[in-house]
């Protein structure tokens, strides 16, 4: 007994012993990263510099007003400083320009608490290059390029004086994102995903966000993490995937979605889709023109628009997709076991993914510009020749084209395609093309 405790004492006075070389260490190596001569006291994670600076700082409901009226808060919370990732850098490496000699009062004017923070995470940027990098490439920054006064800038996302380690954020409260992207968050909270508590930039990442309906990143994204998801849909989806590309994957892995068609303007001879030129939007003026009756685009409206874009020399056609109505719905994955898997709910004629269709271009910060279009023009034959890379049997095809295509698979019976024919028609195409699938 005696012994033991000996024994647990004396390995106690070797652990603390470890711990405080530890913690020498730690300390040394933040004092070679602290930019600033005076972090001093060795057993406080707040230099006495900046202790000084909270002295005035930690006061409650301390606040200055700015030029345009905003009221700034000067509280800086202390504790979560010293916490923070930042608190051996010291308060004045960040704010070199508001010294205990120049202030208080400040003499140089803040229009407002906006510009506030665009100026201050120009600070940033001076030891995150990378990072700052990255994020000049995202959505947000060129929201914020836009004069998106919603565009998050670093300190939006990161408390400037609470900056935690990136494994601290997101978990379960969807901070940052959720305090901008709240519906998105609420609805994902209850998904497969938010319940496996991954983080919105698991899919989007956290800087170099994008569009999301920008290339095929969400795509792989989703095919990264799922890696045999091909595999496992070959075995019952013929063709999966055509599928991949044609049907966005929360399309059927969100089963109470709304669903609807996206038909891309895309150019044929570049193999891109079609995007609004920098500067000069065309797309919503000239699909405005076409619309002259303002219900939406008509089939012979729809072939107008897209004369108007060939007439630059280019070859511009459509490209359909199937996909959610709302970023609401794309975000409430549930299990798989309830993933839609009946072909009835798409390919049957006047199926309800069709009953809804948009025509959009790539707008100038990558998010899609869209324009309302009848659901006729999927099924007229004015258009079949620009809605070309989109054949839904049963639920999109022209009527003449199931014809024929029923003539040529069952050799020139031609009965009228009842839901149990097209049922079983599948069967049989999907046999015919499964053997040359993806190769
Ligand atoms: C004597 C109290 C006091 C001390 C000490 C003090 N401040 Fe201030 N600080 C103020 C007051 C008051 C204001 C608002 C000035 C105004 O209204 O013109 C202010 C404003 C600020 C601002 C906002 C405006 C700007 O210039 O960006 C920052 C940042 C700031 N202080 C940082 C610091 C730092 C860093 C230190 C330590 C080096 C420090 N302060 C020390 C009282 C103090
Ligand atoms: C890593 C850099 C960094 C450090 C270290 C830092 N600050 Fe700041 N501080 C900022 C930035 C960036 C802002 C602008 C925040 C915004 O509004 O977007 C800011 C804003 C402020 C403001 C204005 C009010 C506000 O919160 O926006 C005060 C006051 C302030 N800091 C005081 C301090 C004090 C005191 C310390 C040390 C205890 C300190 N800061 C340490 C970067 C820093
Ligand atoms: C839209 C929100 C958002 C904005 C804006 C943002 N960050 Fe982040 N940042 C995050 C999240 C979330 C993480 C942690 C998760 C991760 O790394 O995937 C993170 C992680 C980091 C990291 C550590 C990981 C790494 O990638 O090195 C640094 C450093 C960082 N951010 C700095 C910045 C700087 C500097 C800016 C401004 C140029 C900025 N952040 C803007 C959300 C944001
Ligand atoms: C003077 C240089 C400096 C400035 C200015 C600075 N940082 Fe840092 N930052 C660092 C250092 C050093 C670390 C610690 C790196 C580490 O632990 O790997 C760090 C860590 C971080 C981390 C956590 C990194 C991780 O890997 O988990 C984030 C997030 C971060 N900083 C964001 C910011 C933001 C936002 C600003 C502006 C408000 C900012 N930094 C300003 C030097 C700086
Ligand atoms: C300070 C507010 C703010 C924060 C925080 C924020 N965002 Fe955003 N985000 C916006 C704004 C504003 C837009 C552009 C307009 C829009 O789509 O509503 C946008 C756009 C987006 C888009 C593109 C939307 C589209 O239509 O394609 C995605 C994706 C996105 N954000 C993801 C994120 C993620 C992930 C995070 C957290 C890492 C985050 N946002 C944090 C404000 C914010
Ligand atoms: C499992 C991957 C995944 C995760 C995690 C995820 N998203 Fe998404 N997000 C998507 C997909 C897929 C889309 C729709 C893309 C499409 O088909 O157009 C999307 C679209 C969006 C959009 C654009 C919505 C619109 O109206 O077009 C925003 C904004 C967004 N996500 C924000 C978030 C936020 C905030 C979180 C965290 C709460 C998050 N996402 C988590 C996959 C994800
Ligand atoms: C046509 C509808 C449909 C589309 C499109 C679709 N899925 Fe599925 N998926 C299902 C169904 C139904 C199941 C369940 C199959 C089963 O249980 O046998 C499933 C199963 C899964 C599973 C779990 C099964 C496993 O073992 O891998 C994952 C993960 C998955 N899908 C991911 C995706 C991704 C990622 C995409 C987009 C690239 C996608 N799905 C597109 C209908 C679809
Ligand atoms: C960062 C990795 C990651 C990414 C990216 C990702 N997932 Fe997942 N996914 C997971 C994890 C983890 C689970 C939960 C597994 C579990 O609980 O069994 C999951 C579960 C699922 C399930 C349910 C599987 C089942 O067996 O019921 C589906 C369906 C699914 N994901 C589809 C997607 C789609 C679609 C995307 C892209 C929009 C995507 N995933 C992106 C990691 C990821
Ligand atoms: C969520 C809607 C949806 C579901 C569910 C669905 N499909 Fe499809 N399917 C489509 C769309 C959209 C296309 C058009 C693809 C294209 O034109 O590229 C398509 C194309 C096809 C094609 C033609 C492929 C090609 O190469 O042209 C076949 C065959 C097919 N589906 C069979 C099935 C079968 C069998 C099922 C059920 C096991 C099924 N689909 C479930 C939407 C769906």
């Amino acid at each position: 007994m005696g012994s033991s405790l000996r024994r647990i004492t004396a390995i106690k006075a070797r652990l603390h012993a470890r711990l405080t070389l530890v913690v020498r260490l730690v300390l040394a190596a933040a004092m070679l990263f602290a930019a600033s001569p005076s972090s001093g006291a060795a057993d406080s994670a707040i230099s006495q510099l900046d202790e000084q600076c909270l002295a005035c700082h930690s006061s409650k409901g301390m606040e200055m007003k700015l030029a345009n009226g905003d009221v700034l808060s000067l509280q800086v919370e202390g504790a979560a400083f010293a916490k923070s990732v930042h608190s051996k850098i010291g308060c004045a490496v960040c704010h070199a320009d508001t010294s205990f000699e120049n202030h208080p009062p400040i003499k140089r004017k803040i229009a407002g608490s906006r510009e506030y923070s665009l100026a201050m995470t120009k600070v940033c940027e001076s030891c995150h290059a990378p990072v700052a990098k990255q994020y000049e490439g995202s959505i947000h920054a060129a929201q914020l390029r836009d004069g998106n006064a919603y565009a998050p800038v670093c300190t939006d996302c990161h408390s400037p004086h609470a900056v935690m380690a990136k494994q601290a954020y997101e978990a379960s409260t969807g901070a940052p994102c959720s305090k901008c992207h709240d519906p998105i968050f609420t609805a994902y909270t209850g998904s497969v995903h938010g319940q496996a508590t991954l983080g919105c930039s698991s899919c989007h990442n956290a800087h170099d966000v994008s569009a999301a309906s920008k290339g095929d990143r969400l795509k792989s994204a989703c095919l990264g993490c799922h890696q045999d998801a091909l595999e496992a849909h070959q075995k019952w989806l013929p063709n999966a995937g055509r599928h991949f590309d044609a049907v966005s994957c929360p399309a059927c892995h969100s089963p109470n979605a709304k669903r609807k068609v996206d038909l891309r303007l895309y150019d044929a001879v570049a193999k891109e889709r079609v995007a609004e030129k920098e500067g000069v939007p065309q797309f919503e003026s000239r699909a405005r023109l076409a619309d002259a009756k303002g219900g939406g685009l008509d089939a012979l409206a729809l072939r107008s628009l897209l004369r108007g874009f060939n007439s630059e020399g280019t070859d511009t056609t459509l490209r359909g997709r199937l996909e959610v109505s709302t970023g609401v719905e794309a975000h409430q994955l549930v299990r798989s076991a309830q993933a839609i898997r009946d072909c009835a709910k798409c390919h049957q004629q006047g199926a309800d993914p069709f009953q809804s269709v948009t025509v959009s271009i790539v707008g100038p910060d990558g998010r899609q510009v869209r324009y309302g279009a009848k659901p006729e023009v999927l099924n007229s034959i004015i258009s079949v020749d620009s809605v070309s890379g989109f054949y839904a049997i049963g639920g999109t095809r022209i009527k003449l084209l199931d014809w024929l295509l029923a003539l040529a698979v069952l050799g020139g019976i031609g009965a009228p395609l009842g839901h149990m024919t097209i049922r079983w028609l599948f069967k049989k195409y999907a046999k015919r093309i499964s053997g040359k699938e993806d190769s």
